[in-house]
């Protein structure tokens, strides 16, 4: 239907279904405004270093702003004739300012232009995931504060281990999560790169600028080999890895709210508003949201192994595989974004049963490790008494108890050092509280953590420092 910006050496039409199989517009549409200030920042640069003048470059801004305002306005016609983005644009660019359209794309190739528009796109989004994550870091460390003193059981293989802080688990998540935000912080640093000078893969002709696009774009650097710069991806698979680790964290924490809203645990409840009902069983109230954030990441590993594999094969310098690139990055941003939002929403609406969680400290042997202490400080070689207490423990398990019902006497039996102390030495706040090392779970050490972690916050949203460089 419209005629192709680059048909001069074709006589034939293009095919209606090759059209349509080689078509993104109903995808790379998002784009829009990204290519529109490219394209503003582009001729602005050509009139300042003389390749166009400055009225020429004036009429392709005004065409510009004008097609932004229609796409913006709903009134924009798209057309699989017209493949991408950056076709549409120009070619009602056209339409509007007529002749001076056609010298936009002088020293400019779709192949920068498309590399410009997904890191200019990507920049923005990056920034955004990373104030996200701030904010739910932050309603971690709320969480944790507001739970300072609540005992649990810490699990190995899922196994009652020893007691520890709810807060200090929770705190375990804020690690991730900054970890998260690092990683972003890092990717944004490649992501944050001007790609547009290399123009088709060799560089141009034209006494271009890129400095000068740079800085109106706000890049603070140019690419280098302009047959990397199109043929670059490195920084969507580097998001899409972050983005993958962050949502296996999602993962993890929505794994133990799954486990920890079971009747077999009762450790948490999550508010009706972020539960949903079966069809068939009335009594139940499932947590959905966590559900779907485990299954979504398996989405985003989807996004990143496609990116990937779309990669591996390509030789020098762009290919036009390269294009599969827009929706698998879409949607891992979308689900990151999304998933985000749910959570810190979800987050403060969901209560911790304490008193349920204490009283599962009490079973489940979660002294055994103490008790060995308890007789290591006084003397005894711990690989000894490790083995003593294993037969403590064998012994309380067959006559149903736990190693603190035992009586002074009946301990005693295993060895002469226990004495009347080993019952406060083996109550659950001493435990905790006793593993001052750094990072340990006493109440202490992790009331520093979340200290520190609250400066940190701070820091970072007075120096700007959690939203990259
Ligand atoms: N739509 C294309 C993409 O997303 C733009 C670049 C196409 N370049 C070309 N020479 N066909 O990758």
């Amino acid at each position: 239907m419209s005629e192709k910006l680059w048909n001069g050496r074709f006589s034939e039409g293009t095919d209606k279904l090759v059209e349509r199989f080689t078509a993104s517009i109903s995808y790379d549409r998002r784009l829009y405004a990204w290519d529109i200030e490219g394209s503003i920042a582009h001729c602005s640069m050509l009139a300042d270093t003389g390749v166009i003048t400055p009225d020429e470059a004036a009429e392709l801004v005004r065409g510009l702003t004008q097609v932004r305002r229609e796409i913006e306005a709903g009134e924009f016609i798209y057309d699989d004739s017209l493949e991408d983005i950056h076709m549409h644009v120009e070619s009602r660019l056209l339409a509007i300012v007529g002749k001076a359209a056609q010298k936009l794309h002088t020293g400019r190739s779709r192949n920068d232009q498309v590399a410009l528009d997904i890191r200019m796109f990507l920049r923005a989004e990056t920034l955004g995931i990373i104030a996200a994550l701030r904010r739910l870091r932050e309603m971690v460390v709320s969480l944790a504060e507001a739970h300072l003193g609540a005992v649990m059981p810490g699990y190995t293989h899922l196994q009652r281990a020893q007691p520890v802080l709810l807060s200090h688990h929770l705190m375990a998540y804020y690690e991730m999560f900054t970890r998260d935000g690092e990683r972003f912080g890092d990717a944004l640093k490649r992501i944050n790169v001007l790609p547009l000078g290399a123009a088709a893969l060799a560089g141009t002709t034209y006494p271009i600028d890129r400095d000068n696009t740079a800085r109106r774009l706000h890049f603070p650097r140019v690419s280098e080999n302009s047959m990397d710069t199109v043929g670059d991806r490195d920084f969507a698979l580097e998001f899409t890895a972050a983005a993958s680790i962050c949502m296996m964290h999602f993962s993890r924490l929505s794994e133990e709210l799954i486990l920890w809203s079971s009747a077999e645990f009762g450790f948490v409840e999550i508010a009706d508003a972020f539960t949903t009902g079966s069809s068939i069983m009335p009594q139940k109230k499932n947590p959905d949201v966590c559900e779907l954030v485990r299954g979504k990441t398996g989405r985003v590993y989807g996004d990143l192994m496609a990116l990937l594999t779309l990669m591996k094969s390509l030789p020098m310098a762009y290919n036009r595989d390269m294009q599969e690139d827009k929706e698998p990055l879409f949607d891992a941003v979308d689900t990151l974004k999304m998933t985000l939002e749910v959570y810190t929403r979800m987050l403060p609406n969901i209560t911790f049963k304490i008193d349920a969680m204490a009283r599962a400290t009490t079973t489940g042997f979660l002294d055994a490790t103490d008790m060995a202490d308890y007789l290591a400080t006084r003397g005894m070689p711990f690989r000894e008494a490790h083995h003593v207490v294993g037969r403590a423990v064998g012994a309380a398990l067959a006559r149903g108890r736990e190693l603190h019902d035992l009586s002074l006497s009946e301990l005693k039996a295993f060895s002469g050092l226990i004495e009347e102390d080993i019952f406060s030495f083996l109550s659950v706040r001493q435990m905790v509280d006793r593993r001052k090392s750094h990072g340990g779970t006493a109440t202490d050490t992790v009331r520093s953590a979340m200290m520190n972690a609250r400066r940190a916050l701070i820091a970072e949203s007075d120096d700007g420092s959690g939203v990259g460089d």
